[in-house]
């Protein structure tokens, strides 16, 4: 298009590769990208210009309830995924985790001006009718399992705060539940004594609790001596802020490499967490760690507010193909996958930081990062990979060094 017309559009009116040739004229270096992919992403998302893709990895088998999954990981860290598949092999030796999800809905928030003769008792009587109205007019969520559960209300001076639990059946149900709110928000707002209805949106405050839990024997995990120290350092974290925050990065490590290998939105499920590990007012680690006679027993809870349909989940190529791993999953099961997924990071965390440390693992793993910005042939790379993995050098220079050595070794 020429220039003229374009800038009479506004950017995200613009054709995605009208806005690549703009940025590309402004000296910025874009990746290649078809055109077919680049139209399918524009109608995903909004000024779309190119991707970022993550590698997927997978935990070929997590026993959850008996049941065993093959579960995706999307990270760039490859001490993530390798950390849930060790923890994986540890826990299927002791029959696999246990896990519940409770899918008891997701709340929404309309909050209501008033007017001084308002009265919450009189005003609270219609909610039945209410629910029923919601629910007569979103009839394919309730067919589909799911509906508006219950409403509540507290005033304080002249707001009136309602909270709303809406049943997502299998979606993680943020669209339906905010057009469920502003269809009550603009309902009520014609009543007599309300003023206004200031706004009317879903809450991400924590629901849909979902518990993980193993029972592991002592023996597997290195003996008495390795439980009782990891056993110690969660306690640490149930105390110490430093240490609590670390370790649920470490869960959230295999949370979020699961929520976003299946489309779902890691942006809620973190923010809900953090407000589940504040619960009590002091910030706490998620998972408890204890010994139980001959047991090491670990257990993590964390908010799942997730879906197995709806949003982008069936619109992405990318995302079937972790549906097609997993296999038939409910929004119940995937959310139990991905507590078990979450408790089993943390456990290699534990375990690793207990026994040798962290670093020895993870910058093995790094070194394959390393290896890869080298300006070398793939027989090279192979090869200074060997040469850091074997003298435990992972820096840069370690791996330029090696490269040169190697280089006139052949000459
Ligand atoms: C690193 O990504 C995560 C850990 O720091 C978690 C932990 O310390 O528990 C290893």
């Amino acid at each position: 298009m020429k220039s003229e017309e374009l800038f009479k559009k506004k950017f995200y009116q613009w054709l995605p590769e009208d806005r690549r040739n703009f940025f590309e004229q402004e000296g910025i270096e874009l990746n290649e990208i078809d055109s077919k992919t680049l139209e399918r992403l524009n109608r995903l998302s909004e000024n779309v210009i190119g991707q970022v893709r993550l590698p997927l990895g997978v935990i070929p088998n997590l026993i959850v309830n008996k049941r065993k999954y093959i579960v995706p990981m999307a990270v760039e860290e490859p001490s993530v995924v390798a950390a849930a598949n060790h923890a994986s092999k540890i826990f299927n030796q002791n029959g696999g985790v246990e896990a519940v999800s409770i899918r008891n809905g997701i709340y929404g928030q309309i909050v209501l001006e008033v007017t001084n003769d308002f009265d919450i008792n009189s005003f609270t009587r219609q909610f039945p009718e209410l629910i029923n109205q919601a629910n007569q007019k979103f009839a394919s969520l309730v067919k589909h399992g799911g509906g508006v559960c219950k409403i509540e209300a507290s005033q304080k001076d002249n707001l009136v705060f309602l909270r709303i639990l809406v049943d997502p059946a299998e979606a993680m149900g943020a669209n339906k539940t905010n057009a469920i709110l502003e269809f009550l928000g603009n309902k009520l707002e014609k009543q007599a004594n309300i003023e206004q209805n200031l706004y009317a949106i879903l809450s991400n405050y924590p629901t849909q609790l979902t518990t993980a839990k193993v029972n592991l024997n002592v023996d597997s995990v290195g003996g008495f001596k390795v439980a009782e120290k990891l056993v110690l350092l969660s306690k640490i974290g149930r105390n110490d802020i430093y240490r609590a925050v670390t370790n649920n990065k470490g869960i959230m490590n295999g949370v979020d490499s699961v929520l976003i290998a299946t489309g779902n939105d890691y942006r809620g499920v973190e923010a809900a967490t953090a407000v589940w590990a504040n619960k009590s007012g002091n910030y706490t680690s998620l998972s408890k760690w204890k010994i139980e006679e001959d047991k090491l027993i670990g257990e993590l809870t964390v908010p799942l507010a997730i879906g197995v349909v709806g949003g982008s989940i069936s619109a992405r190529e990318d995302i079937k193909q972790s549906f097609n791993l997993l296999g038939q999953v409910s929004a119940k099961q995937l959310a139990e996958i991905i507590a078990a997924t979450g408790l089993a990071n943390n456990f290699s965390a534990l375990l690793a930081i207990s026994t040798k440390g962290i670093q020895a693992g993870h910058m093995k793993l790094q070194a394959r990062n390393l290896v890869a910005t080298l300006n070398a042939n793939e027989e090279e790379k192979e090869e200074v990979l060997k040469k850091l993995q074997q003298s435990k050098k992972y820096t840069q220079e370690a791996a330029l060094e090696f490269l040169s050595e190697i280089r006139k070794d052949k000459k």
